[in-house]
């Protein structure tokens, strides 16, 4: 369908913020070089076409196991590693660390976690309800199930990396978080109390409550994505599949209580893109896939949000400190530099509507990014 206003227009937060005092265009503000702490980088053709976003931004990201089939093994998670830094090519793997992580199973055997951080490959292990998103039908039914796993990982002080969401079809889609919190993460949390536990893409003020309120074993990743928009987007002009992610975008409330927990400098919260390119044509369809493409402009999209909430000196913190902090990893040395443009300007630089990256057999390789059509206030030079 056509859409009369430009693509972000009559989306709460999704307008460039204007120049703050300080900032003007030119300006330029030096960061750490930060992490991805969430990215699913996928496979074949597309690894190709979006490892590079990633690693020019970013020095490590956590890289999700989702393939079909999923990356289960110590084995598979060092194959993995290898075909994304081939992807990369010799010159941009050297600067980039793509951190690996295990898909935990009810079957998976313990010995494999154990083997896997031995041998320096996985950083932590994911898990996926059952049923709760793309690629997770071999994920867990049962929680106390994967008891063993639990009680290994908080031996050997691996994270858990959760996708906080109940996959009962009585519990509404927007409520789905919310339950999780009381039904599966609290009881987990007090079975494990060792373990250290990071919970994935907050969507939710309920959730951001949640993990402020608790230990420093407990953090969250919040994504550009959920931060700039709530759901009046997914229908903004029509119907918006590119704004359609799990956990799926809520009210205006949640929306601004993530941008507090963002740019509050509290070190539970820090960056996590949950970048999920899908092509075109599959987001496009009768049963569009979940996942929003934001490596391109992730940090300036951030840098946004930050810029918005007056809080740019509280960036480099959530980007680029608490993730290392919590993950008993070093601090980047190196950084990267965002330079401020007008967004209003005709020189302004836009995001591109689509990008045209190869073909995957025979078929073009198409994705819509974040912020498509707009311009954002600061750039990555
Ligand atoms: C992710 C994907 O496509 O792999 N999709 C998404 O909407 N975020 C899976 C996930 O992280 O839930
Ligand atoms: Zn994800």
């Amino acid at each position: 369908m056509a859409h009369p206003t430009p693509a972000h227009q009559n989306v709460p937060g999704a307008q460039p913020g204007s120049p703050g005092p300080s900032a003007s265009p030119g300006q330029r503000l030096q960061l750490r070089r930060p992490d991805d702490w969430h990215v699913h980088l996928r496979d074949g053709a597309m690894l190709k076409a979006v490892a590079g976003a990633t690693a020019r931004q970013f020095a490590r990201a956590i890289v999700m196991p989702n393939l079909t089939p999923a990356v289960t093994t110590a084995a598979s998670a060092a194959a993995y590693r290898q075909r994304i830094l081939a992807a990369l090519g010799p010159e941009v793997a050297q600067g980039f660390q793509p951190l690996m992580t295990a898909y935990l199973t009810e079957t998976l055997d313990p010995a494999e976690l154990v083997r896997g951080q031995a041998e320096g490959i996985v950083t932590a292990a994911k898990l996926y309800p059952a049923g709760a998103t793309t690629n997770s039908s071999a994920g867990v039914r049962d929680l106390t199930a994967i008891a063993p796993l639990l009680e290994t990982m908080e031996r050997i002080g691996m994270p858990l990396l959760v996708h906080g969401e109940v996959t009962d079809p009585a519990v509404d889609i927007f409520d789905r978080e919310a339950v999780f919190l009381e039904r599966q993460l609290l009881p987990l949390l007090a079975r494990h109390p060792g373990l250290k536990v990071v919970l994935e893409h907050i969507t939710t003020a309920e959730a951001a409550a949640f993990v402020a309120a608790a230990g420093p074993q407990l953090a969250a990743t919040i994504t550009p994505h959920h931060l700039h928009i709530n759901r009046n987007a997914l229908f903004a002009g029509g119907l918006r599949p590119d704004f359609y992610c799990l956990p799926i975008v809520k009210r205006e409330r949640h929306r601004l209580a993530l941008r507090r927990a963002a740019t509050s400098g509290d070190p539970s919260f820090f960056l996590g893109t949950d970048s999920a390119p899908h092509r075109r044509q599959a987001k496009e369809t009768s049963c569009g896939c979940a996942g929003v493409y934001n490596a391109p402009y992730a940090i300036e999209s951030y840098a946004a949000v930050f810029e918005q909430e007056g809080a740019l000196g509280k960036l480099e913190a959530f980007a680029s400190e608490h993730g290392p902090r919590f993950y008993g990893l070093p601090l980047n040395s190196s950084v990267i530099t965002l330079e401020r443009q007008d967004p209003t300007s005709d020189q302004a630089e836009t995001v591109p509507l689509t990008l045209e990256l190869g073909s995957d057999a025979d078929a073009p390789l198409a994705l819509v990014p974040f912020h498509a059509g707009e311009a954002l206030p600061w750039r990555l030079i």
